[in-house]
């Protein structure tokens, strides 16, 4: 039933300052950017070639996302999952008996759009969203292409994400890791031990179009990153608290 992922979910203190790095360094255009009255929050739609990010800046202190960023700071907040039928699919996992925090579809920045619980998916917010159009690709210099998920037992994790949205798992060269493919993009489960102990969204993976034009952006900018070769990670201080690790090469 799940297309892609639509987006990954960031939550930021103030959009202006996300743009500086996020559009006007990263260099993905600004789709779209509204008020969602009902999520608290102002968020922003920028392309990521074949996904998007998410930029979501709380209204309020007092709930949601401002609860949020008040006691976990800027940083990975959701993920979003396109699909053809959210109701549909909602139905569906009702009847599995799996956690919802919306039984209907509501309209958000995505679409229509719906969030299971985090309990759901071990401890990841996951949405759904049925978009308004075909999604237009292609844009941008720079596309999401995996999501990293921390896990404390990486088979069960991977489990529960096939079992859930039928997401085939990809063959992998070593280790306890699982990888499963969402549309064009796929998500990493790795063991928390590996990224710090953290359970859930750790870290987004991202493929530069033009890698030397990206790093002297970073260079004029003053991004604080770690540089190898045909790959960057950056610090979470210069990305509202996101670990990104771009790459040269798909
Ligand atoms: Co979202």
């Amino acid at each position: 039933m799940i297309r892609r992922i639509h987006h990954a979910g960031i939550v930021v203190e103030r959009l202006s300052t996300a743009y500086a790095f996020y559009r006007d360094v990263l260099g993905l255009p600004l789709l779209r950017q509204a008020e969602i009255a009902d999520q608290g929050v102002r968020a922003a739609l920028l392309a990521a070639g074949d996904s998007e990010i998410e930029l979501l800046e709380p209204l309020r202190a007092d709930d949601g996302v401002g609860r949020f960023l008040a006691t976990r700071g800027e940083g990975l907040h959701h993920v979003c999952f396109d699909t053809p039928d959210v109701a549909s699919d909602l139905d569906d996992l009702a009847r599995r008996g799996v956690d919802l925090l919306d039984r209907q579809p509501r309209e958000g920045l995505a679409g229509r759009i719906a969030f299971l619980h985090p309990r759901a998916c071990d401890g990841v917010l996951v949405e759904l969203a049925t978009p308004p159009s075909h999604h237009d690709d292609g844009q941008s210099q720079v596309r999401l292409k995996r999501l990293v998920i921390g896990s404390r037992d990486v088979g069960t994790t991977s489990a529960r994400f096939q079992a859930l949205f039928g997401f085939p798992e990809m063959a992998l060269n070593s280790g306890p890791r699982s990888m499963l493919a969402v549309g064009r993009g796929a998500l990493l489960i790795v063991p928390d031990e590996e990224v710090g102990g953290i359970d859930g969204m750790v870290a987004l993976s991202l493929v530069a179009e033009d890698f030397p034009a990206l790093m002297q952006r970073f260079d004029a900018a003053g991004v604080k990153a770690m540089r190898g070769t045909g790959e960057v990670t950056v610090e979470p201080q210069s990305s509202h608290g996101v670990h990104l690790h771009i790459s040269r090469y798909e």
